[in-house]
């Protein structure tokens, strides 16, 4: 409930302190986000007079409620309210508008003007305990922002400089590494976190924490599986040479603009070696290789024989399975069962079969993340693979039998033959990733 309520928050301020940014105060699409933001501050509030939103340790919290999704979703915006000095925005019915106007501007950077009708108080005593937020998974929370930061700043850095330092991006690895070997199960959870936005940065990390996990289950060493991982997480790096024109082009691509497309390994290749480092041959190599396929088909053409070497193919598996279960501008995002009948059907031609077979007996039948009807009627998400095939799906339960959605979610065990059948988690109005603090505090009580 938190998440959605801060998630409402967080895209209504976002929008209207970019917005404040281009036009000034009473421009018709200014008007316009201050109205859907007065909309996002009502949800927020609901059904309180008063709630604050703080960020404390590079989470956001709505009251004393740590909300683990939406702080790594909008970490972008949590790094402009960091960089603003905005540690916490207490907001109180009925908000002025000059208010919201002010906070929208101070944060975006536009104005010094701190809000002053005293609806909207910035940075008021903290009301959470600093203890609060300390659960098994904040780690890996953690180490996850911090990948995605490291996308951001490589990415930034391409565009302005055309080059980066890899080492901002093994290190983050590194820790997604560490983390992922100690929660497992929670860190493919986590993989299931998506942003619609931010597609790329999300889709990389990912891919980066799949591949690590992956490539740990089929006796990959460490010392080749991090460089590997680094791989993962820029393996589309090269697309910054791509024009945006062409990246996003809707139709059928032309011979010129698919040549332009199949650039991308190779200019993300290059990058990455001349970056330089410990391991920036394999990562370069994963991402020259990222759609050269197991048969030979793709491209580039990359080896004697043809084959990729395994730290692209196991990354090229990943990379599908995480591209299938997202939501992109020109297609709906599909099951997790679904991405691995694709990944089947391709096993051997496209992508390496024992990979995939390794792939699918690490994520199970129902992968993490996957949401299940229950023969009994409640909606369950299935929150980490299954230790022996056939053995019941470990759940949290979401919403019981009247359908209505659950506070605190119920750990439960599903027997496959009690699974009615197979929701996609946007129709069903949830997020599997936000049940990450459950799941780590259900862990904690079976312990
Ligand atoms: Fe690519």
């Amino acid at each position: 409930m938190s998440e959605r309520q801060v998630a409402a928050l967080l895209t209504g301020l976002r929008k209207l302190s970019r917005q404040v940014g281009l036009y000034p105060e009473g421009h018709p699409l200014t008007e316009e986000a201050v109205v859907v933001a007065f909309g996002s501050i009502s949800e927020f509030l609901e059904p309180d007079q008063e709630a604050a939103l703080t960020v404390h340790q590079d989470a956001f919290f709505r009251n004393r409620v740590v909300v683990p999704h939406a702080s790594l979703e909008f970490r972008g915006f949590l790094r402009d309210m960091q960089q603003r000095g905005v540690e916490s925005i207490t907001l109180a019915r009925p908000i002025s508008q000059e208010d919201l106007y002010d906070l929208a501007a101070f944060i975006g950077g536009t104005s010094d003007d701190l809000p002053a009708d005293g609806t909207i108080r910035l940075n008021e005593p903290m009301a959470i305990d600093p203890d609060l937020d300390v659960t098994p998974t904040t780690k890996l929370r953690a180490s996850y922002g911090a990948t995605l930061d490291a996308m951001r700043f490589v990415s930034g850095a391409m565009v302005t400089r055309g080059s980066f330092e890899l080492s901002t991006v093994v290190n983050a690895v590194e820790g997604l590494f560490e983390q992922s070997v100690a929660q497992p199960g929670a860190a493919l959870l986590l993989s299931t976190v998506k942003s619609h936005d931010e597609y790329t940065f999300f889709h990389s990390v990912n891919v980066g924490i799949l591949s690590l996990a992956l490539g740990r289950l089929v006796g990959v060493d460490k010392d080749i599986l991090v460089p590997a991982g680094v791989g993962a997480v820029l393996h589309d790096i090269g697309k910054v040479a791509v024009s945006p024109a062409v990246l996003n082009y809707p139709g059928r691509l032309d011979s010129e603009q698919w040549r332009e497309i199949t650039i991308h390994p190779q200019e993300g290749a290059l990058s990455i070696l001349s970056a330089g480092g410990v391991g920036s041959e394999i990562a370069a190599t994963v991402a020259l290789e990222h759609h050269a396929r197991y048969d030979g088909t793709g491209y580039p053409v990359v080896t004697r024989d043809g084959k990729p070497h395994i730290y692209s193919r196991l990354v090229q598996v990943v990379d599908t399975y995480d591209a299938i279960t997202s939501r992109r501008s020109y297609r709906r995002a599909e099951s997790p069962r679904r991405a691995l009948q694709v990944l089947m059907g391709g096993a051997g031609t496209a992508w390496d079969p024992q990979l995939v077979h390794a792939f699918i007996g690490m994520m199970g039948i129902y992968p993490p993340g996957s949401v299940v009807l229950t023969a009994t009627g409640e909606t369950a998400v299935v929150v980490r693979p299954s230790e022996e095939a056939g053995a019941p799906l470990a759940c949290l339960v979401v919403k019981g039998r009247d359908g209505e959605l659950i506070d605190d979610p119920e750990p439960m065990r599903v027997e496959l033959d009690q699974v009615a059948k197979q929701v996609m988690a946007s129709d069903a109005g949830i997020d599997p990733a936000a049940l990450l603090e459950a799941v780590g505090e259900a862990m904690v009580v079976e312990a």
